[in-house]
């Protein structure tokens, strides 16, 4: 079959790879007909590369049609429409239990001590071959799969596999009192989405980027948006102004390690891409690579007592963080991987007419899996608009 595979920095290629084949009696092999390029793609592209392999297959945004199941997978059958988290959790674990779907027990990788395995995302997440590609293997299929309606065209669906979950999660651990304000640092697709589902749940919501048409696009849906580039130095009091002075309620990072203006992180960045692999690695784990500015952003504006709720994905091991500041101001920050599967139920009542989220509209671009070199290089570089690109093998 044909994947998108990595090579290196800045490299993947479409590839042909042998097809996947049932390994364990809990999975269950699709047909992909939709899979979304995500940013956390971008630092597998640019950063991560010391924990990949040339030849990874990549994807952790599928949907598709089930092809044939494990004896242990009696909730599927050949012909269901399926969306496929990103995570890879059991169900049955201490975690998954307690909605923790991202720490399962049953699949977390313990050789790097992380939580659950993740498709197609390095070998700190096991190393489990992905979703840009024709077909893909879905382990733990008896829980993870989410079936969907036949009717709808795929984009109805396919952000239940990571964005619609992620900024879901991340308006959730915002915390955001009723009525009250938060700041979204980000407009990428995350970022954007989480936008739209803390308006729906009636907060104010002021939208922080540099990018001019990721600006207009939060706008056109009532998001009060600052330039950060225009902003410069006055960002913390331009918000200030729009929150009786004192600031959001929450902040939501929606940025991550890739963060713009900070030059020191980007040079770590560099080396981490010209290093022998295990070099490199010793160097992640025990140095800071994080590009911190957004998050440091993110603690400078929130208001005395709130709370920052961290979407973006960081890397390094001791990344130097404003603990003054943090501990001064008295507050709290949640984060982590999304926990796909406990928020599906809150999330699937609005993908219906009229779409209230606009999930049919969200992707800027589709291109056959044969483009997904140019998607990832458009998407990285934000050309022509891109925003968000799927990948329709
Ligand atoms: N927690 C999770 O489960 C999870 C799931 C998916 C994605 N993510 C992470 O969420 C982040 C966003 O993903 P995305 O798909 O929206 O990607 P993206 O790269 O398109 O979005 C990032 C946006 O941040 C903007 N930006 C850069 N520096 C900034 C700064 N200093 N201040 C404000 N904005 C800045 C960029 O212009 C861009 O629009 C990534 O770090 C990704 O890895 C996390
Ligand atoms: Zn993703
Ligand atoms: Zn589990």
């Amino acid at each position: 079959m044909k994947a998108l595979t990595w090579h290196g920095v800045h490299d993947v290629r479409v590839d042909n790879v042998p097809d996947p084949k049932i390994q364990e009696p809990t999975d269950a092999i699709i047909k992909v007909t939709s899979s979304g390029i995500c940013g956390s793609d971008l630092h597998l592209y640019e950063v991560l590369g010391p924990y990949l392999d040339p030849g990874d297959v990549l994807g952790h945004e599928p949907m598709g049609v089930v092809e044939e199941v494990g004896a242990e997978v009696p909730n599927l059958q050949r012909g269901d429409r399926v969306v496929i988290p990103f995570n890879i959790s059991c169900g049955h674990c201490h975690m998954c239990q307690t909605g923790l779907m991202s720490q399962c027990e049953t699949t977390q990788v313990r050789e790097y001590d992380t939580g659950a395995s993740l498709l197609g995302y390095t070998k700190l997440y096991g190393q489990v071959p992905g979703g840009q590609a024709e077909y893909l293997r879905v382990p733990q299929a008896q829980f993870g799969p989410i079936k969907v309606p036949e009717d709808p065209p795929d984009d109805r669906f396919l952000f239940l596999s990571d964005v619609l979950p992620t900024a879901w999660q991340s308006v959730e651990y915002a915390n955001i009192p009723r009525g009250g304000s938060v700041a979204v640092l980000g407009l990428g697709p995350i970022g954007e989405m989480s936008t739209r589902i803390a308006q729906h749940r009636g907060a104010e919501v002021i939208g922080v980027d540099l990018v001019p048409e990721r600006l207009a696009r939060a706008a056109t849906h009532g998001v009060r948006t600052i330039d950060l580039e225009e902003a410069g130095s006055e960002l913390a009091s331009q918000v200030r102004e729009l929150t009786d002075g004192r600031g959001p309620d929450a902040v939501i990072d929606a940025v991550g390690m890739e963060a713009h203006g900070a030059p020191v992180g980007k040079l770590a960045h560099r080396l981490t891409g010209l290093l022998p692999d295990a070099i490199a690695q010793q160097l992640m784990s025990h140095a800071g690579i994080d590009r911190l500015s957004a998050l440091h952003t993110a603690i400078d504006l929130v208001r005395r007592g709130g709370t920052v709720s961290i979407g973006g994905v960081y890397g390094g091991a001791i990344s130097p963080m404003p603990l003054l500041q943090m501990f001064d101001k008295q507050i709290t920050m949640r984060m982590g991987q999304a926990n796909v599967k406990r928020w599906i139920d809150d999330i699937l009542p609005l993908l219906n007419d009229p779409d209230p989220l606009g999930v049919d509209d969200f992707a800027s671009h589709r291109l056959a899996l044969t483009q997904a070199r140019q998607g990832y290089e458009m998407f990285q570089k934000k050309q022509n608009g891109a925003f968000k690109v799927v990948l329709n093998p």
